[in-house]
């Protein structure tokens, strides 16, 4: 099998972890809808920010300056990532896609009476800020989790001048259906409503060029976060129409944002400076711009067809395991309708023991549960409204025995064909009936641990930090769940 080229472009790939049979293998990250490792790129950057950087926008000196200018050029980076005129758009630097939507929310006031239009196969990151500025109508999916635009149109139809956004992802995170949403957006428009787009998932493995789309077909708001995209945790960024951000009041107040400040008055600057009161988070800004220029440069076909192969593979290998149920596009020849985020389950095997024996036996990451997404995997399972509840009132107990969901597994530039036959193994033994007694499920959470004891994270941290072993000698040794 070849190798993959691209592998080498990431940190931290090749570190060890411990696993049950006391042997250490290579950590497998395949959850890379959750959070991705960093490129090489992104960490020369980072290092070299934070010998160079000072106080932004308001400092005299050289290294001030520097720094200022190292973040308005990521700014124009982020608007070049996906092809946005800046004269229309600006970038607006947040912590992440989740603060981003929250921002955006703030923007429109509180009125019980005006909606804004979901789908059903919504991030919690993109319904919950919505609840609390009106209604919030869904618009429903398809069993792929892909959003008719038809049923859009009704939705807008029967909702007429109340409907003031329609958001929406770009790609599910449960299973990695992508959206039609130059259609999506050109329905709303059709209606007078501008189109968010929530492209957590999308931006790191589809080539937005909002600049090669019809007018009407562009959205005018996109929110994604950077350590889904080979940046580290803390920068992301909400992108949207200037004349908007202009004409509302900002999101966040405060220091930075504006022109002058009188005891009962205030004139706040243009956006995107009008949204960023307090001191930015530089690095966040800076390393997401690095990450965004590096896969320009490695370029989306490249990177997509590593993703592919290693999806239509697993498809494939899924089919043939007895008793796997997979969740979304199963036909491997409508790869352009999907992302490489697989779903799925063992018939008769708890998801969070799957995530479990592959953590512990495999040292592989995946994602299992609802990954932030209830309502549309209740949806994806099939339960009905009374399974739902019995649930719920479970949930709400407190007790995560048996709750439903699914196993996730997503992939990144540099996975490899070896990680997937490595899990495909485990996946294999579980479905004929291993390991199973050697896990204990803890009820608060519903994660599987081994019987015989985890490993102490406590004991690695110190061992990376180079403490001396006096100092954390005997805390924290082997825990048993
Ligand atoms: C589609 C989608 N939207 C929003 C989010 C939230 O992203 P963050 O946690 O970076 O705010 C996620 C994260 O998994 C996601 O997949």
């Amino acid at each position: 099998m070849e190798p993959n080229p691209l592998r080498e472009l990431i940190v931290g790939v090749n570190h060890r972890v411990p696993v049950r049979d006391g042997r250490k293998v290579v950590y497998a990250n395949l959850d890379n809808a959750a959070s991705t490792p960093a490129l090489k790129a992104v960490k020369q950057e980072a290092d070299q920010l934070l010998e160079w950087y000072a106080s932004i926008h308001r400092g005299a000196g050289y290294k001030s300056q520097l720094a200022s200018e190292w973040y308005e050029l990521a700014r124009q980076d982020i608007l070049e990532f996906i092809g946005a005129d800046p004269d229309t758009y600006c970038a607006i630097f947040t912590s992440n896609t989740t603060d981003a939507i929250n921002r955006l929310a703030r923007k429109f006031p509180v009125d019980a009476d005006r909606s804004v239009i979901i789908s059903w196969a919504e991030h919690h990151a993109n319904d919950l800020p919505w609840r609390e500025r009106g209604r919030v109508l869904r618009t429903p999916v398809n069993d792929e989790g892909w959003i008719d635009p038809d049923h859009l149109d009704t939705v807008l139809q029967r909702e007429g001048r109340r409907a003031r956004l329609v958001s929406v992802t770009g790609a599910a995170n449960v299973n990695g259906t992508v959206q039609p949403i130059g259609e999506l957006a050109r329905v709303a428009h059709r209606h007078g409503i501008p189109l968010a787009v929530d492209a957590a998932q999308l931006a790191p493995h589809r080539a937005i060029r909002l600049n090669d789309m019809a007018e009407e077909e562009r959205p005018d708001f996109l929110m994604f976060s950077g350590h889904k995209m080979y940046a580290p945790f803390g920068g992301g960024a909400l992108v949207g129409r200037r004349e908007f951000f202009d004409r509302t009041a900002p999101a966040v107040r405060g220091g930075g944002a504006v022109r002058l400040v009188e005891p009962d008055g205030v004139d706040w600057l243009d956006a995107p400076e009008r949204e960023e009161a307090g001191s930015p988070n530089v690095l966040g800004a800076v390393t997401l711009a690095a990450a965004a220029r590096e896969l320009q440069r490695i370029g989306f076909e490249e990177m997509d067809q590593v993703e592919m192969i290693l999806t239509r593979r697993l498809l494939q290998a899924l089919e043939r395991i007895p008793g796997s149920i997979i969740y979304g596009i199963t036909d491997t020849a409508r790869m352009q309708d999907r992302l490489a985020v697989v779903s799925f389950n063992l018939e008769g095997i708890d998801h969070a023991l799957v995530a479990g024996v592959l953590a512990y036996e495999g040292g592989i990451g995946v994602r299992n549960g609802c990954f932030c997404a209830q309502p549309f995997v209740m949806q994806m399972l099939g339960l009905t409204q009374e399974q739902a509840f019995a649930f719920r009132d479970k949930m709400r107990n407190g007790h995560k025995i048996g709750i439903p969901g699914s196993v996730r597994i997503s992939f990144g530039l540099y996975n490899t064909n070896e990680e997937l036959d490595h899990a495909l193994m485990l996946l294999q033994a579980l479905a004929e009936g291993e390991f199973r007694d050697a896990y204990r499920q803890d009820p608060s959470t519903g994660a599987f641990h081994p019987a015989d004891g985890v490993p102490s994270y406590s004991d690695h941290i110190h061992e990376l930090r180079m403490e001396e072993p006096a100092f954390w000698a005997g805390r924290n040794h082997t825990r048993f769940p």
